[in-house]
């Protein structure tokens, strides 16, 4: 079954009816407010943080499983439909969907009526603004009612699904005109409320759930609704909600449109009253003149298409391949954007109220986004490392509002201070700006412990150097990359958390990736310390690297491929001696990409075997075999049942690795060809995979599983950046470099003729490739602005503005 397809020249993916297999979802908002929308309209709006300042409700691991959003109902004579189809499920005559950059517009037809809604976040307004066009298609005069719907949250989203004792006799909310105002806690310590407006007259309103629902009814038969009439219900305590009812009368061929706003509003403590009780409006009214016409919404979804129109010129592709490029060019970029805005938060899979920011994931995603947003990127990087702690380790999470780290969680997860090194290191190359080495930052986010970031830095590097195992190997502390691999923290208790239960700091337990990965960032780092006059330090560094690359092969080599680990008691972790879990996908992607073994031959081998054991047609599995049970000192990699998520799931996250490995050794039609296979655009069996199709998903169940190639936990993962960067970077070769732009494609033979546009620095690169290397990387030369290059490093020339032509010619070696 197909549910959609992409619409390139709008940007759009067109979803065909209503019923996909999972709910298909967008994020509209780019700065401090954000709503998630469904296909159906599901979903859920929030300020800065899904768990402290949710605007309105959301029941996850509900049934039906999306139920919950702006929800539109029309009433036409007896019948009640909506035109996102949910949640009455009313039959349509048409039904669309458009996914769009920001915006998304949902399109439904019934009786000759079609409502249309666009729903945006605008740029500069924490606000959801949402416009419902009405037509009537018909050849008679119609009279309907139409009804919108809306469930405030109480704030704090864990209280709010949890509190009730106290939450359902704190809710409040004031109704002037056509503007609800949901306040509760308003009266004391909250300076903020929402708003939830149409731009015109109504006929009446609801605010009070089981008046507008009926005690008995689901939002698929709201009884006001049904009956015609909403009730102006204030809600008092239990469970305020947001309804209008406008009577509309439509001509044949005539449209009506109304502007919906749900929006955040926010006073200064002294400002928060105009007169006892009653709240200041005055935030409210000047959103509501923002949007009060057509021509004001337009200009802002105008202002958006052209916000993402410019960044997306930054990185073009043309390859000849439809796919490759709709994926590069727009759907990849804008997961990465998302993944910047949301790290691992709020998500269909991703509550809003467990995690907020990963140190380690968000430090990930500015591979996939440090190119649009630069600026952005910094601030990032400078409040990830404020939540570092002093000796160098990390808290694994913080939180966006506050910007402080969640000690529930804690640290211990020990390749978390490696990947600062390696942010801070896309950074400088993007944008050359060293002067963040020397920005002061504090440790545990105290003012008292700041230095600069250089400084965090060298901690994070010798924090690895300093906790090495009895193979001088890295220890791994709870977790690395892996967090579900857990070597040290034996949980037997229920329900207990599988990282941050007892860790036994065993001394012991090693992990062959944090060594790869250590060794993989060496020569950033002392490029890093050369540029911020730190030479004594830089110097030491490659004798370091050295040092472990040697201690990888001699230990960490299994004779086919890497180990992945030892455990608490000396014992291998994924080798062929183990009986389950020989063989796993991280240390052979990241001891390949840092170099290790390649001249002795071993990097080949353990990719071959990854082709050979671990490779299917939906991608590389984590490990196999998986783990058929339990083992404590193993951890919650054995909890998952075969086949999903870490144990011996296709994680798509570190499929990327291997292409980028694979293009070390100049394995240009391998590396494409994995990342085809994960590629969401490329997937045919829409029905099989569930989860969107423009978007990567963290996991696709693996060849062990029941439902082998069906995906989960879409959006938010680290994939978006690792295959953008595999893609852009490691396959079509433009790669940012401390002192230009290196040019070093390595291609599959049928992409022969492509051009990219890079902006870079300020300047634009025009770059023609030519592959007539076939499979293979081949041999380059590079003309630029027609004169034949030494190298293959496009210098920077001081000047900005400047538009450069540059080619470059692959063929065969040796031929
Ligand atoms: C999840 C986490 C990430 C971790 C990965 C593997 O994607 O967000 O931090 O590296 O799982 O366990
Ligand atoms: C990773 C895993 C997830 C686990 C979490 C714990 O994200 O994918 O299954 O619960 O780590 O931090």
């Amino acid at each position: 079954m197909v549910y959609g397809s992409f619409d390139d020249a709008s940007r759009e993916y067109v979803i065909c009816r209503p019923d996909t297999p999972s709910p298909w979802i967008n994020y509209l908002g780019n700065e401090d407010f954000f709503t998630l929308i469904s296909n159906t309209s599901g979903g859920y709006s929030f300020y800065k943080d899904a768990r402290l300042m949710r605007l309105t409700r959301y029941r996850y691991n509900n049934a039906p499983r999306d139920l919950g959003g702006q929800y539109f109902y029309i009433k036409e004579g007896e019948t009640v439909w909506n035109p996102g189809w949910m949640p009455t499920r009313t039959p349509l005559d048409r039904y669309e969907c458009r996914h769009g950059l920001g915006y998304t517009i949902i399109q439904g037809g019934k009786n000759g009526l079609v409502a249309r809604q666009t729903s945006l976040v605008p740029l500069g307004h924490n606000a959801l603004v949402t416009r419902l066009e009405i037509v009537n298609q018909s050849d008679s005069a119609k009279s309907f009612d139409l009804f919108s719907s809306v469930e405030f949250c109480l704030w704090n989203a864990l209280d709010d699904a949890t509190n009730f004792q106290r939450n359902y006799s704190t809710g409040e909310v004031e109704v002037e005109g056509s503007a609800i105002y949901h306040k509760t806690e308003y009266r004391e310590r909250r300076n903020h409320y929402a708003l939830y407006s149409v731009n015109q007259p109504i006929n009446a309103f609801d605010t009070d759930r089981e008046a507008f629902l009926g005690p008995y009814n689901g939002y698929d038969a709201p009884e006001k609704v049904f009956a015609g009439h909403l009730g102006n219900s204030i809600a008092s305590g239990w469970s305020p909600v947001g309804c209008h009812q406008l009577a509309i009368n439509l001509t044949p061929g005539e449209m009506k449109g109304f502007i919906f706003i749900l929006a955040y509003c926010q006073n200064a403590p002294a400002d928060k009253f105009t007169a006892p009780g009653v709240i200041n409006k005055a935030p409210a009214r000047a959103v509501m003149e923002a949007f009060a016409t057509d021509t004001q919404f337009e200009e802002s979804l105008a202002a958006l298409r052209s916000y993402w129109d410019q960044l997306l010129s930054i990185y073009q592709v043309s390859s000849g391949e439809e796919t490759l490029d709709r994926m590069v060019n727009v759907w990849n970029q804008y997961q990465c954007m998302v993944t910047f805005n949301m790290s691992r938060s709020a998500s269909y899979y991703e509550s809003g109220i467990g995690r907020g920011m990963g140190f380690r994931d968000s430090t990930q995603d500015l591979l996939g986004f440090v190119h649009l947003i630069p600026e952005r990127a910094r601030q990032r990087i400078l409040d990830i490392a404020a939540t570092q702690m002093a000796d160098g380790s990390a808290y694994h999470q913080y939180q966006p509002l506050t910007k402080r780290g969640n000690s529930e969680v804690g640290s211990g997860f020990n390749d978390d201070p490696l990947w600062l090194i390696f942010g801070v290191a896309a950074y400088v190359k993007e944008t050359g700006d060293t002067s963040i080495l020397d920005a002061m930052v504090p440790f545990d986010n105290d003012p008292e412990q700041a230095e600069p970031l250089y400084e965090h830095l060298r901690r994070s590097f010798r924090y690895t150097l300093a906790n090495l195992g009895p193979h001088g190997l890295p220890l791994i502390g709870r977790a690395d990359w892996n967090d579900c691999l857990n070597l040290n923290c034996f949980s037997n208790k229920p329900g207990e958390s599988f990282q941050t239960t007892a860790n036994y700091e065993s001394g012991v337990a090693e992990s062959v990736f944090i060594a790869g990965m250590f060794v993989g960032v060496c020569d950033d780092y002392a490029a890093l310390m050369s540029r911020c006059g730190q030479a004594v330090e830089a110097g030491e560094v490659p004798k370091l690297k050295e040092q472990m690359r040697r201690r990888v092969l001699k230990s960490g080599w299994d004779g086919e491929w890497f180990l992945r680990a030892f455990d608490a008691h000396g014992k291998k972790v994924g080798s062929h001696e183990c009986g389950e879990g020989q063989i796993y996908i991280e240390p052979q992607g990241f001891c390949v990409m840092a170099g290790i073994g390649i001249e002795e031959g071993l990097a080949k081998k353990a990719l071959d075997a990854v082709w050979q054991r671990l490779m299917s047609v939906h991608g590389i599995a984590l490990l196999t075999p998986p783990y058929s049970r339990y083992y404590p000192h193993l951890g919650e990699i054995s909890s998952y049942p075969p086949g999903y998520k870490e144990n011996g799931g296709i994680f798509c996250h570190n499929n990327p690795w291997v292409a980028i490995a694979e293009t070390e050794l100049g394995h240009g039609g391998r590396a494409y060809e994995i990342y085809r296979r994960i590629s969401p655009a490329h997937i045919e069996d829409q029905s099989l995979h569930l989860t969107e199709p423009y978007v990567y998903s963290q996991m696709i169940a693996g060849p062990f599983a029941p439902r082998f190639g069906q995906a989960k936990n879409s959006w938010l993962t680290g994939t978006a950046a690792w295959c953008f960067h595999a893609i852009t970077q490691s396959i079509l070769g433009v790669k940012p470099r401390y002192d230009g732009l290196l040019i070093d494609p390595c291609l599959p033979a049928f992409l022969r003729v492509m051009h990219i546009t890079r902006r870079f620095r300020g300047n634009t690169y025009l770059i023609d490739i030519q592959n007539h290397a076939g499979d293979e990387k081949g041999k380059l030369s590079l003309t630029l602005e027609g004169k034949k290059m030494a190298g293959n490093v496009l210098p920077l020339t001081g000047e900005t503005g400047k538009v450069y032509r540059v080619e470059a010619v692959l063929t065969k070696t040796g031929g």
